[in-house]
């Protein structure tokens, strides 16, 4: 297909950064969502083969993220119709599993009208346009799937101060993703986390903090310290309710083996988690052990 874009991982401070902490996440080049115009002789029909979505535009529901994002792209790029073409869409990307798969769709699908129409857009105007339509998706986004997608490179975000390029290599850690298998909302954990914002804010302070020292930790390399750190952050995050029986399991079994640190990563309750492992060969073995309880890992 034509346009795509990556997966994110968020490394340290979800849902701290809705309320303005910062954060740091990477994007995951290998898992991708891809978009593509095919002109043919149908009215403008989107096809998703991941979520079984077929319908001509007239017919989408309106509520929905696609709508928005078509509506939002003919008025962005001034189009004056629609094409007589299908909209084809694929993903690698689990979806409601805090990997980014809404901003991922997003940006492959604003790629591509850009491609199609052969409109210019920066990274900031594509940016803007899939934060506009995260809000759909998240109720109140913080920005930082988007701008992690959009511009493809590790970065420590905030709402207030934007990002900048995260300076160490932090995609050569040993760190395993692994996929629960249980779907999640965003939306869901990112309004319950908002409505008992009075008993959670002391620990959306204490993740932002945690940021800090871990942004250190992670330009020193120091990987049992790191690890440590993911511990803390998970912690946190099971105080303001999103993390769940079944990811708390999972995480005991990357502690009984020696892991050196593991967390959820996205907006939780199920989803993907963090694995820290010592090294290359202890991530291969942490892998197998994950993936013959089912589990599919991503490394
Ligand atoms: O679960 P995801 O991939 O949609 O990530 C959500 C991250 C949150 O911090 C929970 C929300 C946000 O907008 O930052």
């Amino acid at each position: 297909m034509n346009s795509s874009a990556s997966a994110k991982t968020i490394l340290f401070g979800e849902h701290a950064v809705v309320y303005g902490e910062p954060a740091i996440a990477i994007p995951l080049p290998n898992l991708r969502t891809y978009a593509e115009i095919r002109t043919d002789n149908n009215e403008f029909r989107i096809i998703s083969e991941n979520t079984g979505l077929n319908k001509a535009y007239n017919d989408l529901d309106p509520t929905s993220g696609i709508k928005h994002l078509i509506d939002l792209l003919i008025s962005e790029l001034q189009l004056d119709e629609l094409p007589h073409a299908t909209l084809m869409i694929r993903s690698d990307i689990p979806i409601a599993s805090g990997l980014g798969s809404g901003a991922a769709m997003s940006v492959a699908v604003i790629r591509e009208f850009a491609r199609y129409f052969d409109k210019n857009l920066s990274s900031g105007e594509i940016n803007e346009i899939a934060f506009e339509i995260e809000k759909i998706y998240h109720g109140f986004p913080s920005g930082i799937d988007n701008t992690t997608i959009t511009y493809e490179t590790p970065i420590i975000f905030s709402k207030s101060g934007g990002f900048s390029r995260f300076s160490a290599d932090v995609t050569k850690l040993p760190l395993l993703i692994v996929d629960s298998g249980i779907r999640s909302r965003t939306v869901d954990a990112v309004t319950d986390v908002r409505n008992n914002y009075e008993n959670n804010k002391k620990y959306l302070r204490l993740i932002g903090l945690l940021v800090k020292k871990a942004e250190r930790k992670l330009k020193e390399g120091n990987l049992e310290e790191i690890g440590m750190l993911m511990n803390e952050n998970q912690h946190l995050l099971a105080q303001i309710g999103v993390s769940c029986e079944e990811i708390d399991q999972y995480i005991s079994i990357a502690e009984v083996n020696r892991a050196l640190g593991s967390k959820i990563t996205g907006a939780g309750r199920g989803g993907n988690f963090l694995v820290l492992a010592q090294n290359r060969e202890h991530a291969c073995e942490l892998k197998k052990l994950y993936e013959n309880i089912g589990l599919r890992v991503f490394l």
